[in-house]
């Protein structure tokens, strides 16, 4: 299949003749990714079941692993749900659009395969200008997980989307890079209090601010348990090459390089401004100077290490406060190793 690649990254008006082509198409039951202001999706009709299926099958994606539905507004998520407590009318009102999805009861509006055998569907409001004009173009809620090959980082760029899913897809919106570069908290608003299933793109400190008591699944620090959303059993956010989290002061982390290199190891390093300017490795890529900016580069990081360039990857652990906990999540299910 061909792939249309629209390049709106200058277009500051989104009122494109792009953004009606691919509404029109995604109307039709095509596939187009678009960016949003975590990572980019891949969407589809989430009222058609032929188009939903695509999506599974251009990203290799398992069929029990539910997908989030975007629209434009809290009237139109409101048409896809029961029983919304009053604690996520809150939620919206602070976070909405924004990187938050919500768990609640499907009424069954979506196909079938949105949700994946779960009584409970996905929704969020998305805080782009480009995912904005093509929900609202489109008029009908879009079945969008981020447009990666399953088990792949998430693509921040749509270079990265090119590299996984061109000629399995339909369409690509290019406006450059996402902000946030992980991907949207994911909150279940069936249970009395709210409970973090994906820590993401709004933090659990900034969720108690708005409603007080904020739980966090158990299952996902804990091996035993299993996680309450289906996606988070999988690894995940995958290198070409073996990637090792270590903790721990620089001089740590240049212990370990020290003794790999000894080994004949060549070793690509991920870390903050500051660690990077202080140890010495084969490549050595600076995420950023603090955890927004770390969070942003992060994918592109984890894409960047090819194999043939270098061996093991080591990235830096960082600490789990605000958005370090989504940050850490992520390179926890990524790392082979994880050196404390
Ligand atoms: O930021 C994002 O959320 C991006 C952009 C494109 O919006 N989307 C995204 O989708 O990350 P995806 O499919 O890669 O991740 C969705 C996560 C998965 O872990 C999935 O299992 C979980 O949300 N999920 C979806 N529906 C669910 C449900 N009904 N119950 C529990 N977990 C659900
Ligand atoms: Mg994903």
């Amino acid at each position: 299949m061909e792939t249309k690649r629209w390049n709106i990254k200058n277009d500051k008006t989104y009122n494109h003749q792009a953004i009606e082509d691919a509404a029109e198409r995604l109307k039709a039951g095509k596939t187009i990714a678009f960016p949003t202001e975590t990572v980019y999706g891949l969407g589809a009709d989430a009222t058609n079941e032929a188009a939903v299926a695509k999506i599974f099958k251009a990203k290799g994606r398992p069929q029990d692993n539910p997908l989030i539905a975007h629209v434009a507004t809290v009237e139109q998520l409101s048409r896809l749900v029961d029983d919304i407590p009053v604690y996520a009318v809150q939620l919206m009102e602070a976070f909405s659009p924004g990187p938050l999805t919500y768990i609640l009861p499907n009424n069954g509006t979506c196909a079938d395969n949105v949700t994946a055998g779960q009584t409970t569907i996905g929704v969020r409001i998305p805080d782009h200008p480009v995912a904005q004009a093509l929900l609202e173009r489109a008029d009908v809620p879009v079945a969008a997980p981020s447009a990666n090959l399953s088990g792949k980082p998430s693509p921040t760029l749509a270079d990265h989307v090119w590299a996984d899913l061109h000629g399995r897809i339909d369409g690509l919106l290019d406006g450059g890079p996402t902000g946030v570069g992980l991907e949207s908290t994911v909150i279940d608003c069936t249970q009395e209090i709210p409970i973090i299933l994906r820590p993401g793109g709004v933090t659990k400190e900034q969720l108690e601010e708005v409603v007080g008591t904020v739980m966090t699944d158990p299952g996902l620090a804990n091996e035993k348990e299993k996680p309450k959303s289906p996606g988070m059993k999988y690894r995940h956010y995958s290198p070409e090459v073996p990637l090792w989290l270590v903790g721990g002061k620089p001089e740590h982390i240049q212990t370990i390089i020290n003794k790999e290199k000894t080994r004949g190891n060549r070793l690509g390093i991920l870390a903050s401004e500051r660690t990077a300017g202080l140890i010495q490795a084969d490549e050595i890529i600076s995420l950023g100077t603090d955890i927004t900016e770390i969070a942003a580069h992060l994918y592109d990081g984890l894409r960047k290490f090819k194999q043939g360039d270098v061996d093991i990857i080591i990235c830096e652990a960082f600490s789990e406060d605000g958005i370090g906990q989504a940050v850490m999540n992520r390179l926890k299910k990524a790392a082979t190793e994880y050196i404390q």
